[in-house]
C-alpha cells in the first residue's frame, strides 16, 4: 500500500441521525487500556501515539465507553486529542460497568446513567456528547426508562445523538418511539453472522451500523482469510475490514489496536475492494463453519 491510499478517505462516509458525517472506517479505543481492558496501558505514550495517528489518518470517529480502564480510554482521548480538531466525533457508552479484569457489570438505571454520563463529559472535556450509546440493555432495568434517561440528557444538551448497543430490532424499535437511535454497535463480521437480520433493518431505516469484534473467528475463517489476501498482498485483517466495508453503506467498523502499524494497515484497508467472488466466498464462510 503506498501513502496516497493510507487515509480513511478511501471508505466514503457515513450519516448519523441526518445530522453528522463520519469517515467510514473508526477507531474503537478499547485496547489502548491495561489488560483485561483494565487499568492503564503498559506504554502510555504509545497509546497516545496511536490516537494521534489515527486522526492524522483521517479516522474522524472514535469509540469508546466508561468501563474501558474503567475511564482509562476516555481519559487518553482527552490527553491525546483535546483541544479536539473540528469534526471528530467521540460516540461513549454506558451502563455496563468494569468491576475488575474480564468482568462486566450491568447498571443501566436512570441514577446510574445520568452520573455516567457526567463522568465522562468531564473525563472528555466537552460540554457535549456526539454519540451516546447505551452499552447493554440491562435485564433488571426496563429498557424504556434507561433511553428515556437518555433522551432526557439530549434534551438537557448533555448528548447530541443516540446509540446503542447489543441489541436486537426489537430493542432499535422500542428506543426510537422515545428517541432518534442514530447507531447500533452489535457483535459482526464475515464469519460471525448472528445479527445480519439488524444490519438489514439498519439499512432501510438509514442507521449506522458498528460492528465490533470485526475481524472474525475460526479456523474455517482463518483458512478463507489467508487464501484471499494474497491477490492484494493484504493481510487476512485488512480482508475482514474489507469485507464489511463492502457489505453495507451503512457499516462503520471500529477496528481496535494499540500498535501504530496495526493501526496502518486497518486504515489501508479502505482501499481494497474484494472481486464479486471474494467477496461471496467470505460471505459463505458462516454455512462451511456450520457443515464441519
Ligand atoms: N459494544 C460492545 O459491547 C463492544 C465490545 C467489544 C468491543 N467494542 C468496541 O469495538 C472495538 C473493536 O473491537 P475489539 O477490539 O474487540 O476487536 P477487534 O478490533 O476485532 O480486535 C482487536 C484485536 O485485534 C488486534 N489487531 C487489530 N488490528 C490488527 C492488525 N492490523 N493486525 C493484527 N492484529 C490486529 C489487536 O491487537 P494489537 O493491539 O496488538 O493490534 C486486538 O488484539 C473496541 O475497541 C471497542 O471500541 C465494543
Amino acid at each position: 500500500m503506498n501513502k496516497k491510499e493510507l487515509s480513511t478517505n478511501a471508505a466514503g462516509n457515513v450519516s448519523l441521525g441526518g445530522e453528522i458525517s463520519v469517515h467510514r472506517l473508526g477507531f474503537g479505543a478499547m485496547r489502548l487500556t491495561g489488560e483485561g481492558i483494565w487499568g492503564p496501558p503498559k506504554d502510555r505514550k504509545g497509546a497516545l501515539a496511536v490516537l494521534r495517528r489515527a486522526v492524522e489518518l483521517g479516522i474522524n470517529f472514535i469509540d469508546t465507553a466508561d468501563s474501558y480502564g474503567p475511564y482509562i480510554s476516555e481519559e487518553l482521548i482527552a490527553e491525546a486529542l483535546f483541544p479536539y480538531p473540528a469534526g471528530l466525533v467521540i460516540a461513549t457508552k454506558g451502563g455496563w460497568n468494569r468491576p475488575g479484569p474480564n468482568q462486566w457489570a450491568h447498571d443501566a438505571t436512570p441514577s446510574h446513567l445520568r452520573k455516567a454520563v457526567e463522568g465522562s463529559l468531564k473525563r472528555l472535556r466537552l460540554d457535549r456528547i456526539d454519540v451516546y450509546q447505551l452499552h447493554i440493555p440491562d435485564p433488571v432495568v426496563s429498557f424504556e426508562a434507561s433511553v428515556e434517561t437518555l433522551a432526557q440528557l439530549r434534551n438537557e444538551g448533555k448528548i447530541r445523538l443516540v446509540g446503542l448497543s447489543n441489541v436486537a430490532q426489537e430493542h432499535i424499535e422500542r428506543a426510537h418511539k422515545i428517541v432518534p437511535i442514530v447507531s447500533v454497535q452489535n457483535r459482526y463480521s464475515f464469519a460471525d453472522r448472528e445479527w445480519d437480520y439488524v444490519v438489514a433493518y439498519c439499512e432501510r431505516n438509514a442507521i449506522a451500523f458498528i460492528p465490533w469484534f470485526p475481524l472474525g473467528a475460526g479456523r474455517v475463517a482463518g483458512e478463507v482469510l489467508c487464501r484471499i489476501p494474497q491477490a492484494y498482498r493484504a493481510s487476512p485483517t485488512q480482508v475482514a475490514l474489507a469485507w464489511l466495508l463492502q457489505r453495507s453503506p451503512i457499516m462503520l467498523p471500529i477496528p481496535g489496536t494499540s500498535s501504530i502499524e496495526h493501526l496502518e494497515q486497518n486504515v489501508a484497508a479502505a482501499s481494497i475492494r474484494l472481486s464479486k467472488e471474494e467477496y461471496e466466498e467470505l460471505s459463505g464462510v458462516p454455512e462451511l463453519v456450520g457443515s464441519r
